[in-house]
Formats: C-alpha cells, sequence, structure tokens
C-alpha cells in the first residue's frame, strides 16, 4: 500500500509511545519459562511480539490477554514446554528466532524454526554455531547459516565461555537462556555494551548473573520465579518523533514514560551533540527499567560523527539519525555499523538509495553512511523495502519535504502499529 507524507508547519502535543519491543519479547519467554504468572502490562502488540506469543502458544503456554497490552502469561517453568505439533513461524522478527533457538536447544522435544523471506536471508550461525559448542543439535539450511532450522533439544548443555565478535543481544540473550540448561556457568564477552534487557529481567525473576563491564555470566538454574513486569514505551519509537520535533519548525513535542536505559539511548546523546533541544524530564524507575518524559523542541542541527561504542546503543535508530543528518548543517559520517546490513533490510544500502530519491547527498560506506546535510531536498515515491524503521524514518523525512510518498508502509505494524495516527494528533494540535 501507499501513503503520501506531506510538508507539515509545526508538530505540537503530547504522545506516550507503545511499549518497549525488546523489553515484551522478553518478558513472554521468560514469563513462560517461570514458574506460574507473569502478569505483563505495557506490552507491543505489534507484528514481531505476536510471533514471539504465537510460538510459544504452540509450545503449549497458556497466555491471556486482558487487553491490548495487558497480559498474563501462565509459565510452565523451565522443562514445562511441549513440542509443537507444527513449525514455528518467527515472521519477520530476528529477537524471535534467535532467543527461542536458545530455549529450544535446552527441551527434549524437535522443533522446525522458519521465518518471512527477510528472516530467512538474516545470519543464524552467530547463534548457532556457540549453541553446538553448548551441545545443541541444531541443523540450518546453507551449512547452518539460515533459517529454518531444526533443532533436536537436549535436556543438559555445557556452559562455555564464549567471546563474541559482535555486540548483539540477540545472541548474548540466546546463550543467556540456553545458560539456564547448562551444567555449568555460562560466559559472554562483548566486544561492546550491547542493550541488557535479558540481563535485568533474568535477575529479577531470581536467576543468580554476574556483569562486569562488557562480560555477563550466568548460573544455571532450577527456577524461575514469576513476577510483574511494567514495560516503559520503546525508545526507538519515541526516536521518530525525536527527530520529527527537532527538524519540523516551531515543534514542541512530549513523549511521555520513554524507557532510557543507558545500553539504548545513544540517540539522545547524538542528537543533543548534534544541538538538539532535548530535555530528559521526571526520570524515575519502573520495574527495572529507567524511564523518562522527554521534551523535544525544534533546532537547528549540525552534523557529527557517530562510531565505536555508541553504536549498539542506538543501531535501530540509525535510519531516523540519517535523516536528522540530511537536516543538519555539515556533513554527518557513521561508521562501525556494518550489522545494519543485516537488519531486516540491508539498512546502509536502502537509506543511501531511498534519501538520494529525495535529494539527499548520501554515500554507502562499508560499515555506515556520509549524509551531506542542509541540501535542496523534494518529494519523491520510496520504497520502504517492507522494513518498519525505514517507511517510518521516510514519513518523518517526508514532514519536510512533502509530497513523500512510501510503497509498502503498512510493515509499520510490526513496531508501531499506531505510528500515523500518534503522527495525525501531533500535526493537529
Ligand atoms: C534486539 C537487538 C538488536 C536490535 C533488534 C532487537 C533485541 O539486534 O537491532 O532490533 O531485542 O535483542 P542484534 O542483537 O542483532 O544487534
Amino acid at each position: 500500500m501507499l501513503r503520501q507524507i506531506s510538508a507539515v508547519q509545526a508538530l505540537k502535543g503530547e504522545i506516550s509511545v507503545p511499549g518497549d519491543k525488546s523489553i515484551s519479547h522478553r518478558a513472554l519467554i521468560i514469563g513462560a519459562l517461570a514458574q506460574g504468572k507473569t502478569e505483563i502490562h505495557g506490552f507491543l502488540p505489534g507484528a514481531d511480539c505476536l510471533s514471539t506469543l504465537n510460538c510459544l502458544r504452540q509450545m503449549g503456554i497458556e497466555i491471556e490477554l486482558i487487553n491490548n497490552t495487558t497480559l498474563i502469561v501462565n509459565g510452565s517453568g523451565l522443562y514445562g514446554l511441549k513440542e509443537p505439533n507444527d513449525c514455528l513461524d518467527a515472521g519477520n522478527s530476528g529477537t524471535t528466532a534467535r532467543l527461542l533457538l536458545g530455549i529450544l536447544a535446552g527441551q527434549n522435544f524437535f522443533t522446525v524454526l522458519t521465518g518471512d523471506g527477510s528472516l530467512r536471508s538474516r545470519p543464524m550461525s552467530r547463534v548457532i554455531q556457540p549453541l553446538q559448542t553448548m551441545g545443541a543439535q541444531i541443523f540450518g539450511r546453507n551449512n547452518n547459516k539460515l533459517l529454518p532450522a531444526v533443532v533436536l533439544g537436549q535436556k543438559k548443555l555445557k556452559g562455555i565461555t564464549y567471546n563474541s565478535s559482535i555486540a548483539s543481544a540477540q545472541l548474548k540473550s540466546a546463550l543467556l537462556l540456553a545458560g539456564l540448561y547448562a551444567e555449568e556457568p555460562t560466559t559472554i564477552f562483548e566486544p561492546s555494551r550491547s542493550r541488557d534487557h535479558s540481563e535485568r529481567m533474568l535477575k529479577s525473576f531470581g536467576v543468580s548473573i554476574d556483569i562486569h563491564n562488557n562480560v555477563v555470566t550466568i548460573n544455571p538454574s532450577s527456577k524461575l520465579e514469576a513476577g510483574k513486569i511494567l514495560i516503559p514505551g520503546d525508545i526507538s519509537s519515541a526516536a521518530f518523533f525525536i527527530v520529527a520535533g527537532l527538524i519540523v519548525p516551531n515543534s514542541e513535542i512530549m513523549i511521555k514514560n520513554v524507557g532510557i536505559n543507558p545500553t539504548r539511548s545513544g540517540i539522545i546523546t547524538i542528537l543533543k551533540e548534534m544541538g538538539g533541544n532535548i530535555s530528559i524530564l521526571n526520570e524515575r524507575k519502573m520495574g527495572e527499567e529507567p524511564v523518562a518524559d522527554l521534551l523535544v523542541k525544534s533546532s537547528e542541527l549540525r552534523g557529527t560523527e557517530i562510531k565505536g561504542d555508541i553504536i549498539p546503543t542506538l543501531i535501530d535508530e540509525i535510519p531516523v539519525l540519517a535523516v536528522a543528518g540530511l537536516f543538519a548543517q555539515g556533513e554527518t559520517i557513521i561508521s562501525d555499523a556494518a550489522e545494519l546490513r543485516v537488519k531486516e533490510s540491508d539498512r546502509i544500502a536502502v537509506m543511501a538509495k531511498e534519501l538520494n530519491k529525495i535529494g539527499g547527498h548520501v554515500t554507502e560506506l562499508p560499515d555506515g553512511l556520509n549524509i551531506k546535510g542542509d541540501q535542496e531536498l523534494h518529494g519523491a515515491r520510496c520504497s520502504s523495502h517492507h522494513d518498519h524503521r525505514i517507511a517510518m524514518s521516510l514519513a518523518i523525512a517526508g514532514l519536510r519535504t512533502g509530497n513523500l510518498e512510501i510503497e509498502d508502509y503498512e510493515c509499520i505494524d510490526i513496531s508501531y502499529p499506531n505510528f500515523f495516527s500518534d503522527l495525525n494528533m501531533l500535526m493537529n494540535n
């Protein structure tokens, strides 16, 4: 489907973005492995999290929907999952696929895991290979690199020490979950620190985990204690309105209840460095996670360099940061972000291609982008490449260029089904 974006004069008002996607997946999975009822508030009912929900239901987990964002997971304990009678489908969701591989490795049954065309082209060997070292029997397409994969569960796994060459929370979380089923502790070294939601949640469910900078060790566990999980708003969804508020003149947007976990909030640091007027208000804790309200006002942005250890803390926000760079004075250079090439789309190639259609001067780097800011821009017909974060980033650019059409925009349902109604609210205030 095609969506037309018009230029706006101002964005004003208050919104609450939907629940954090990463935390919503983990709440379902960890709740399913716990003993008893876990109450989840602030769940994201996006397509990705529903993929996790359906896979868990197929393995016998009862999940009651109280309303769209409140659920009760009836956990059946570490060994209570049942063999599904059909293939598990992770849809478009890398988090579903990789985290589930971690728990399937420790079950005593047979599973086949697959996903949509995008997910079936994304690398799985990063998870399959260390899980095999732990003793898991996993067989994936193309020499264990791709889905579909078959898992012949193994009730006891070996704890390992794994030195990861990539900072990936999906990989780390898969090994931590498998580590619950191991006979020894499992330790993961990361090159830079990736998001730590799994560690926080597992700890709050009574699991013994030690964390020292980029090194995490999990001790095997016999029981997880069910609890209540409060999920903050997703900073990756807030990111679109933060950038919109900065680049659309005469704007003032309040975004309530945004998760500002330091392993996720790199976008705020960078946009402030670029001259963005963002106030972090009412900082508090929501369950295990830090949250705040963000007040964003239109700003004159300057280009900057984005590289190094901050990259994993803003990896999903790079498409919309590229849009911010387009409207900034000077150059924005993003590097050390080769992981973008294996997301829902090749986000380096796609952002360069689509932003150049609207008059941008954007060059692909092997591991990032070079964006020359403040050029003459215009509307064009652009494609989302079926990638939710590309669709929403293009929509934000369109608020300035006008006449921007987005093909296949409906993929926004993956992470932010109400994106356009929230945008309309800010336009009509
Ligand atoms: C996620 C981790 C990141 C991120 C993805 C969600 C998670 O992926 O890009 O959107 O929930 O753990 P990687 O682990 O591949 O870096």
